[in-house]
């Protein structure tokens, strides 16, 4: 079947530089991009290509077709994985082959090439270098939290098991990763598809060294997967008997395009790895993206793929992130560490040392023991070096200073105490607050500590004590319990796909992560990118207790999400869960998964939307013990995620409201006993929550509990909306983003057009089309029509706007949609100017890096097949299908009729 995957056509880059008349906050970039006229091609199998030569390859002969249609194209890079995908990358001359492409027999599919940005963690709080001196052991709490230590113990490591990273590379120079390259090593294998310059829009330089001192994503990704123990921090990885290997696909900067994605992808299949492990992406919402769709294919081989959900979780719902959607893989959401790392100092002069901590991972670099000076003797001073300090203050270079928070800011503050000399500073809290600061240039020389502490230092200070304060650079390190611990990440993007997918598909820990970074550096780091190595370790922690085979491969996400425990929204008491959408199946267990001995079939029960309702949904519990078992079942409801703000079209920014009423759940049967091995269907009957706004599109979520006397429990996990997605409102008619209405055609001055305009589509006279998603669609059309046609526009056109900073080149794509009949077909066009599939949202929240916005550049009169449009009088008829609307169907669009635009190409 063909098929024209053009999800990422609209997406493309806007200019920063074209933008220069609009708001600064709406010159943001993207969150995909296209590369200019390169394509991955998909090349059907043997049979189904017509061929009057006989060709070794199926590559040859549909480049010899191509070329007979009049193709010209070049070959970047083939795809060979005859059960995986057969293709290649290929650039076009022009994106206008791409129709004659798509129509050759033989190919069955055509994408554009997307640029994946490089991932940047979410936040990135401490680094430090090789010279860093050790600080005794912290607890491996993120492995505590997870039942990892507990399987450390019994002496499972991964050992045996092969984990392919995808990433910047690996700096395996590293002391925790082993400091060497190639078989026998912890990094044994891999490839730099490639090398260090690479961006994403120039030549890959590969090589077969995957190191990586420039980034260090990859390194960071690595450690937490397979650091061995007895490093400064004493960080180990979950799998640190694994073996692990690096397929570079980022350079030092810029992003990656998917095709070398791609290639990793089957190059790790073809070493044989067993986990293969993604932290990158962007946030999507469909499953059915080039990279999503072969990670899908190979984790039904038996593999375990990882994929991160996303750091978007500011933009609320229906937005995780591609590759993650991919149907079979394993999609991960970050829960917050339990401990925070931070360092204690030393009191001297005083009779009992309080014990005081300061917030900072590392030591701060204060040598010595310094005597302190309190700016002031009154601790409930509000504005405490907020102001120049007075002229008899002496000279602060040989002190540490002790200043109380509020009023102004701590730059302020330490400007302030800088202009008497002050090196180095403690703020103490006016509050209860114990959290990171930003102290500008004064980091490593200021921290925050409590506010009792730096009373009793001030006290004690009053009183005549000789305080002196010291910093230890090895032994001050200390674990505090974090009070978000075991919460879901705010920066944890949520789901579910569009197309009603349960992703993500469970958490792990990925907020203030402790690993290493290139030459021998350790930090801080957040980011769904973290959370999903700990699975793929995790994974091989299963992988090697339950043998490496693709049955166990194929089990891994049904057993951790069985296993997972469910994440609550908040810990003041009585709020809901977390969100299925936002927390997948909870947060991983890998001992509870290890030696689970009851095992569920099914772990995702999709309810779908209300159009779609599946109310039924059944499952197998087989008792896999040795024991006769007796088991009972619930309905745990979680918080009700209210999607949009009520009574508007617009999607609720994170974190994303809940409402504590869930769904109803009638389960048979409830109760019952199974000898081992037997199995027992199980049917649950649901019904969804009431008296909930509709407007705000609820989606309900929750667990089948299955529990047994005296064993952990395991669960289902079930996601559905109160409301149909076929109603959600796609194009934006406010003034929200920008100020005049959209859509709309900008004229030749940027101005929106009003009246019939005439235009040369020269390089200063054409009309571009702004239009902006509220919500995802599965495919946009723009077609020109007659001037006079009648047809039922369902949305409103703009009316006035301000001026408008100039033309942005975008994306036409042939098109292909509206074959097989049906009212779509029966509009009368002139012809397709436009077609895009599967585009995500707008998305004004994520600043610069969503997309507020889309314009489409008409730079030339053609339509979408490369022929000329005729001088003439023709609107454009612009249509985006509403989510699982029937694209055969006229009323499942949404639709917009522009103002009569004449092409008056002069002859020449
Ligand atoms: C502490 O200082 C901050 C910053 O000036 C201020 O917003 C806050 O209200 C103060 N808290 C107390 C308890 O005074
Ligand atoms: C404070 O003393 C140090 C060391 O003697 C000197 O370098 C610095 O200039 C002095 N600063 C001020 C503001 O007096
Ligand atoms: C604070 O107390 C100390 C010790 O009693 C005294 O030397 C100093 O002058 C006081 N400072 C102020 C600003 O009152
Ligand atoms: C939800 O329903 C839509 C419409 O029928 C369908 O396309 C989609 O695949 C369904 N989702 C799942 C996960 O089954
Ligand atoms: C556009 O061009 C056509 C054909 O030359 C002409 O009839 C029409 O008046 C022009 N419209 C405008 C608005 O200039
Ligand atoms: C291209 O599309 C136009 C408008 O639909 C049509 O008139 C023309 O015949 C097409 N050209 C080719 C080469 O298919």
């Amino acid at each position: 079947m063909c098929r024209l995957v053009s999800w990422m056509a609209l997406a493309i880059s806007i200019s920063k530089l074209s933008f220069a008349a609009l708001p600064s906050n709406l010159q943001g970039g993207t969150d995909f991009s296209l590369v200019p006229n390169r394509f991955i091609i998909e090349i059907d199998t043997a049979a189904n290509i017509p061929s009057k030569r006989s060709f070794e390859r199926r590559h040859d002969a549909i480049y010899s077709a191509l070329r007979e249609r009049g193709i010209k194209l070049k070959v970047d890079r083939e795809f060979d994985s005859a059960d995986l995908f057969t293709g290649a990358a290929v650039t076009l001359k022009s994106s206008d082959d791409v129709a004659v492409v798509l129509n050759t027999p033989g190919i069955k599919a055509i994408r554009p090439v997307v640029l994946i940005p490089r991932p940047i963690p979410a936040s990135v709080k401490a680094v430090t270098d090789k010279s860093d001196p050790a600080v005794p052991k912290t607890p491996q709490s993120t492995h505590i939290m997870t039942g990892v230590d507990k399987l450390h113990a019994e002496g499972l490591t991964g050992k045996g098991v092969k984990i392919g990273i995808i990433d910047t590379g690996i700096d395996y120079t590293h002391p925790a990763l082993g400091g060497a390259f190639g078989p026998g090593n912890k990094v044994a294998g891999g490839y730099d598809i490639v090398g260090d310059a690479y961006d994403g829009f120039n030549t890959p330089v590969p090589d077969s060294d995957p190191l990586d001192q420039c980034n260090g994503h990859g390194t960071f990704v690595a450690g937490i997967i397979g650091a061995n123990p007895g490093n400064a921090f004493d960080i180990v990885g979950v799998a640190p008997g694994a073996t692990l290997s690096s397929y570079r696909i980022f350079g030092c900067a810029g992003g990656a395009s998917d095709d070398v994605i791609v290639e990793a992808l089957l190059r790790g299949y073809k070493d044989g790895q067993d986990i293969l492990s993604l932290s990158l992406g962007s946030p999507f919402g469909w499953t059915t993206s080039t990279i999503a769709v072969l990670a899908s294919r190979i984790a039904r081989t038996g593999k375990v793929v990882t994929l991160s959900v996303g750091n978007a979780g500011e933009a609320g719902s229906w937005y995780s992130g591609a590759p993650a959607d991919a149907i079979d893989g394993i999609s991960v959401a970050s829960v917050e560490n339990s401990v925070l790392l931070v360092q204690k100092l030393i009191v001297g002069g005083v009779a009992n040392d309080p014990g005081v901590l300061y917030y900072s991972t590392l030591p701060l670099n204060i040598p010595g023991t310094l005597p302190i000076y309190p700016l002031s003797n009154d601790t409930t001073i509000a504005n405490d070096a907020c102001s120049a300090l007075p002229a008899s203050t002496p000279n602060l270079s040989g002190f540490v200073v002790i200043v109380r928070r509020g009023t102004c800011s701590f730059v302020t503050k330490l400007q302030n105490i800088q202009a008497k000399g002050a090196n180095y500073a403690l703020i103490y809290d006016n509050g209860s607050g114990f959290s990171p600061i930003d102290v500008g240039t004064w980091a490593g020389k200021a921290s925050l500590i409590r506010e009792s502490d730096g009373v009793f230092l001030v006290e004690q200070w009053k009183a005549g004590a000789p305080v002196t304060v010291t910093f230890p650079q090895v032994g001050g390190s200390t674990g505090l319990p974090a009070p978000d611990g075991g919460l879901l990440s705010p920066f944890s993007s949520w789901g579910p796909t569009n197309d009603f997918y349960f992703k993500p598909s469970l958490a792990a820990p990925g907020g203030n992560i402790l690993s290493i970074v290139p030459k021998g550096g350790f930090s801080v780091q957040s980011g769904t990118s973290f959370s999903t190595p700990f699975v793929a370790g995790a994974a091989a922690l299963l992988l090697e207790a339950k043998g490496k085979r693709p049955d166990v491969g194929r089990s891994a996400r049904t057993l951790f999400q069985s296993s997972a425990k469910y994440v609550p929204s908040s810990y003041t008491d009585g709020g809901p869960l977390q969100s299925a959408i936002g927390q997948g199946a909870g947060l991983i267990n890998v001992y509870d998964a290890v030696h689970a001995t009851t095992i569920l079939s099914k772990t995702e029960l999709v309810l779908n939307d209300t159009a779609n309702f599946k109310p039924v949904q059944t499952f197998q519990v087989t008792n896999a013990g040795k024991k006769a078992k007796q088991y009972s079942l619930f309905n745990i409801p979680a918080g009700t995620a209210l999607t949009f703000l009520p009574n508007t079209p617009f999607i609720a920014p994170g974190p994303v409201p809940l409402s504590p009423t869930g769904a109803t759940a009638s389960i048979s049967p409830q109760s019952f006993s199974l000898r081992p091995g037997q199995s027992r269907e199980v049917t649950v009957q649901f019904t969804p929550p009431k008296g909930l706004d509709a407007t705000t599109f609820p989606v309900f979520s929750g667990f089948i509990q299955v529990s047994t006397p005296s064993e952990v429990s395991v669960h289902a996990s079930y996601i559905g909306s109160v409301g149909s997605l076929k109603s959600v409102k796609i194009l934006d008619t406010s003034t929200r983003v920008l100020p005049y209405k959209m859509p709309s055609i900008l004229d030749s001055k940027g101005l929106v057009q009003e009246v019939a305009t005439n235009y040369t589509f020269s390089p200063n006279d054409y009309p571009t089309l702004l239009a902006r998603q509220l919500f995802a669609t599965p495919l946009i059309r723009m077609d020109l029509v007659d001037p006079n046609i009648k047809i039922d526009t369902n949305v409103k056109r703009a009316l006035h706007g301000p001026h408008h900073g100039g033309h942005h080149p975008w994306f036409s794509f042939p098109f292909h949609a509206g074959k097989g009949g049906g009212s779509f077909s029966k509009v009368k066009i002139v012809g397709a100017l436009l077609e895009a599939e599967y585009l995500s949202r707008n998305d004004e929240i994520l600043g610069p890096t969503g997309q507020p916005y889309r314009t489409v550049d008409f730079t030339k009169a053609i339509f979408a097949n490369g022929t000329t449009i005729p001088n003439g009088q023709y609107r454009i008829l612009l249509r985006a299908l509403k989510v699982t609307g029937d694209k055969r169907k006229q009323k499942d669009y949404e639709t917009w009729l522009s103002p009569i635009i004449g092409v008056q190409v002069p002859a020449n």
